[in-house]
């Protein structure tokens, strides 16, 4: 399979806004929210234009993957920068064939030329420890509140960073979004049905869970 990666261009935009709608509707909650996410995200300042890819095969736009920067807070309140990618985004019919694993490397591969140190994600392990991401537990880095997130996952770009202290992880406030601002967007898309699938139930048990 064929597939090139480039940094998403303005021209891409819609497209990318359409095919994170179709990556995340009905999968997390009875529609999703990613898709204005993203159209948020790329006028934020912690955006990283540099890690914004796009894939494509055949001339079509089948993935992205996007990042913002982050920072993680020590016990001596000491803050060292990260980055977080997501959303992640595969065209559903796209899927399972490498693409998302392509787009996760070749941005690992970018952001260690850039010199970041590290990316923190909230995501299944299941689609990550495959990465080498790790439980951010075995790195000592909580969330805000010193609890210890399931999904929330660690790769150090450089060897032994996180060594040595106490963490706790500060995403970008970008993640904060205001759920009637999306129904007002989603407005400019093709009606797509709002629906109960599992795959939502999963996601609840696993976002409500946490490391002892
Ligand atoms: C998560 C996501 C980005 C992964 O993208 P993807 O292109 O399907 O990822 P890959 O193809 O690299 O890997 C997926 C699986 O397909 C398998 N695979 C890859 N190439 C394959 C091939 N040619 N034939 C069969 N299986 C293949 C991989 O081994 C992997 O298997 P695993 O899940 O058992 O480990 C995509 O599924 C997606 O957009 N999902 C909806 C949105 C989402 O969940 N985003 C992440 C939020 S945490």
């Amino acid at each position: 399979m064929d597939i090139s990666i480039r940094n998403e261009q303005e021209k891409d935009y819609r497209k990318v806004e359409e095919l994170t709608r179709e990556a995340f509707w009905n999968l997390h909650v009875k529609g999703c929210d990613e898709h204005y996410l993203v159209y948020k995200m790329r006028s934020h300042p912690d955006f990283i234009a540099n890690l914004d890819f796009v894939a494509i095969l055949e001339g079509k736009i089948v993935g992205n993957i996007m990042y913002t920067k982050s920072c993680i807070v020590d016990e001596s309140n000491n803050k060292m920068d990260t980055i977080t990618f997501g959303p992640i985004s595969v065209l559903p019919e796209y899927q399972k064939r490498g693409i998302g694993s392509a787009l996760i490397q070749h941005s690992i591969k970018v952001a260690r030329k850039y010199d970041f140190k590290a990316i923190i994600i909230h995501g299944h392990p299941h689609n990550y420890c495959k990465h080498c991401f790790k439980s951010s537990k075995d790195y000592k880095i909580s969330d805000s509140e010193g609890k210890y997130p399931y999904s929330l996952l660690a790769l150090e770009l450089k060897k032994g960073i996180f060594q040595g202290h106490i963490w706790k992880y500060c995403p970008s406030d970008v993640f904060n979004i205001n759920h009637d601002d999306v129904e007002e967007y989603d407005k400019q898309f093709t009606h797509k049905k709002k629906e109960y699938r599992y795959s939502q139930e999963e996601f609840s048990i696993a976002s409500r869970t946490y490391i002892d």
